[in-house]
C-alpha cells in the first residue's frame, strides 16, 4: 500500500425527510430513512495524511487543534479506516468550513464525508459510493447523505451494510433554493446525538415512524415531478412532525424562537398568497425557507423585514463530495 495525502471537498446538506432517533446508536443506522439536497455553496475542505510519524491522531478544524468530543468522533472514523485499510499509523487531519459554524448550519455532515474520502483516499483504499457513504454515516447519520451528489434518498436498512444513500436526481435536475434564515448565532443547546437517544422518550415517535415511508415516497415523487405543491405539503409535516417530537421528549427539546415561529407564520401566509415557498427546521431555532429559483430574490427581500432575521444565506443543488488532489508522498 502507498500512503498518501489527499484532499476531499463535500457539502452539508438539509434534509426534507427528516432523520431523528436510531436503532443502532453506534453505528447511526436510522429508525427512519430520509431525504435531502447538499448545499452547493457550503463546503468542508478537508486534507489528510498519514505521513509524518504521529504519536496520535492530530485534528484541526478552521486552523484550531481541536480536542474533546470532536476529535474522538473524527479519530473514530479514522480507526475505521485503519481497520479496513490494515495500518496502524495515525494521521493528521486539517478541515476547514467555508461558512461559520456560528451561522447555525451544522458542518458535521459535510464535515464527516469530507473526511471519510480523504481518509480512505490517504490510507490507499479505493471505496465506492456506497461504501463511502456507510463509512461516512460512521461519524455522523446524516453524513452519508452528503457523498453522493445532488438530491440524496438514505435508505435506512437494518444494518451497517444496507444503511446507506444514494443520489435520486442530480443537482440540475430543479432549481429548488434554501434560503437559510439565520434567527440565532448561538451554539445548540443540545445536540443532535443527544436528540437522536430521546426521541424514543416521546410518544409520538412510534406515529412518526410508522407513516415515514408514506412520506418518503411522497417526498421523492414531488421531487422527480418537481411538484412544488406536493413537496412544500410532505416537507413542512414531516420537519412539525419531527418537532412535536422533541417537544413531547423527556426532557422536552424545544428549539424553536419566537423569531423561529415569526418566520414560519409568514411563511404560512405567504403560500396562502399563492407563492410557491414552505419551510423545514433542523435540530436549532434556525429556519430553511424552501423556494423556486425564479422567487428566491422576493423571499429574501420578505425574510429580511421579518422581526428577528439575522441574515439569509441562500444555497442551491450541490453536487457530491469529490477529491481534490492526491499525494503520493513516498515516491
Ligand atoms: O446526523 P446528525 O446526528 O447531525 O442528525 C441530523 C438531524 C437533523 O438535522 C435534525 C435531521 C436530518 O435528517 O438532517
Amino acid at each position: 500500500m502507498s500512503i498518501v495525502s489527499a484532499t476531499a471537498v463535500a457539502y452539508p446538506n438539509i434534509a426534507f425527510i427528516k432523520y431523528w432517533g436510531d436503532v443502532d446508536s453506534s453505528l447511526h443506522i436510522p429508525a427512519n430513512g430520509s431525504i435531502s439536497m447538499n448545499l452547493a455553496e457550503l463546503t468542508t475542505r478537508t486534507t489528510v495524511s498519514f505521513t509524518q510519524p504521529l504519536s496520535q491522531d492530530e485534528f484541526t478544524l478552521n486552523g484550531k487543534p481541536t480536542i474533546g468530543k470532536a476529535f474522538e468522533r473524527v479519530s473514530i472514523l479514522l480507526n475505521r479506516v485503519r481497520q479496513l485499510a490494515n495500518i496502524s499509523s495515525f494521521a493528521n487531519v486539517e478541515s476547514h468550513n467555508n461558512f461559520p459554524m456560528a451561522a447555525g448550519i451544522a458542518s458535521s455532515a459535510s464535515g464527516f464525508a469530507a473526511l471519510s474520502l480523504a481518509a480512505s483516499h490517504a490510507a490507499g483504499l479505493v471505496l465506492d459510493e456506497k461504501d463511502l457513504s456507510r463509512l461516512a454515516r460512521i461519524g455522523s447519520g446524516s453524513a452519508c447523505r452528503s457523498i453522493p451528489g445532488g438530491f440524496v434518498e438514505w435508505q435506512s436498512g437494518a444494518n451497517d451494510n444496507d444503511s446507506y444513500a444514494f443520489s435520486i436526481a442530480s443537482p440540475s435536475h430543479w432549481d429548488l433554493v434554501d434560503c437559510i434564515t439565520i434567527v440565532s448565532q448561538e451554539e445548540k443547546i443540545i445536540s443532535s446525538s443527544i436528540g437522536h437517544s430521546l426521541a424514543h422518550t416521546s410518544m409520538l415517535q412510534l406515529a412518526r415512524i410508522a407513516d415515514a415511508p408514506r412520506r418518503l415516497s411522497l417526498c421523492g415523487e414531488a421531487i422527480l415531478e418537481r411538484d412544488f405543491d406536493q413537496f412544500a405539503e410532505v416537507v413542512q409535516l414531516d420537519s412539525n412532525l419531527m418537532h412535536a417530537v422533541m417537544i413531547t421528549s423527556t426532557p422536552s427539546l424545544l428549539y424553536w424562537q419566537p423569531a423561529t415561529v415569526s418566520v414560519m407564520h409568514a411563511v404560512q401566509s405567504w403560500r396562502t398568497e399563492g407563492i410557491p415557498v414552505c419551510y423545514t427546521i433542523d435540530a436549532g431555532p434556525n429556519i430553511h425557507v424552501l423556494c423556486l429559483g425564479a422567487e428566491v430574490e422576493r423571499i429574501v427581500e420578505r425574510l429580511y423585514k421579518l422581526p428577528g432575521v439575522i441574515r439569509v444565506v441562500t444555497a442551491h443543488p450541490g453536487g457530491p463530495a469529490a477529491l481534490e488532489n492526491t499525494q503520493n508522498l513516498n515516491k
